[in-house]
């Protein structure tokens, strides 16, 4: 199965249907620390809802406009990052990333991104990346940073999730900026 090595022991592939009992597993870990500012682990807390999550996925990558990785460590999956919207006819996309607790900390995260914003650029021909974060997560807001994300601008209580309206920042990196950061 492809995989892209992100460490000795951690490795990035393509998070599918057929991984829903590790996926779900995954989430009863993480569940409480990931779903602090994203949604899905409150989706994903059954076989059946998990299944449904990902398939939606899988659906939507059928239609080029998302896409889903998983990110493994010692053969247990931890975390993962996504395209949660890639529009390849307009050049833009977004990215996102998750990881349960004991995968963080090690800079695979910001690995992992880095491989999605190369082929973004490089391969499919993307200008504008956006990131997506609650203006309370730092660790994200790092991530971005590390990256070369600049900020834009913040939207105001745009998001109600798990009963609290929480602010957006958003980051944007272009693709010459990608570029010329690599060279
Ligand atoms: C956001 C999230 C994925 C970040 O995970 P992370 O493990 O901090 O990110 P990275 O893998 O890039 O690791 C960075 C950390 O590893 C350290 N690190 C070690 N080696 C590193 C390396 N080679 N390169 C970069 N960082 C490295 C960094 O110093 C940093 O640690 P610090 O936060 O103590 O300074 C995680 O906090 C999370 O899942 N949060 C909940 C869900 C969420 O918020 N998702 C994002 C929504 S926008």
């Amino acid at each position: 199965m492809f995989a892209i090595d992100l460490a000795d022991d951690a490795q990035l592939r393509p998070l599918e249907v057929w991984h829903a009992e590790e996926f779900l597993a995954h989430m009863d870990r993480g569940r409480e620390f990931i779903g602090q500012y994203i949604a899905f682990p409150d989706r994903a807390v059954d076989l059946d809802g998990t299944r449904e999550f990902l398939r939606t996925n899988a659906e939507k990558a059928a239609n080029d406009s998302t896409r889903l990785f998983g990110i493994w460590i010692e053969g247990t999956l931890r975390g993962g990052v996504l395209f949660p919207v890639f529009d390849a006819a307009g050049g833009n996309a977004e990215v996102g990333c998750w990881m349960e607790p004991a995968g963080a900390g090690r800079g695979l995260i910001t690995k992992a991104c880095g491989v999605l914003i190369d082929h973004a650029v490089h391969v499919r021909g993307i200008h504008r990346l956006e990131w997506h974060v609650c203006t309370e997560n730092e660790k994200s807001i790092a991530v971005a940073k590390r990256l070369g994300f600049t900020l834009e601008g913040v939207q105001r209580e745009n998001y109600l999730h798990r009963g609290r309206r929480q602010s957006t920042e958003v980051w944007s990196l272009l693709a010459p900026e990608w570029r010329s950061a690599a060279s």
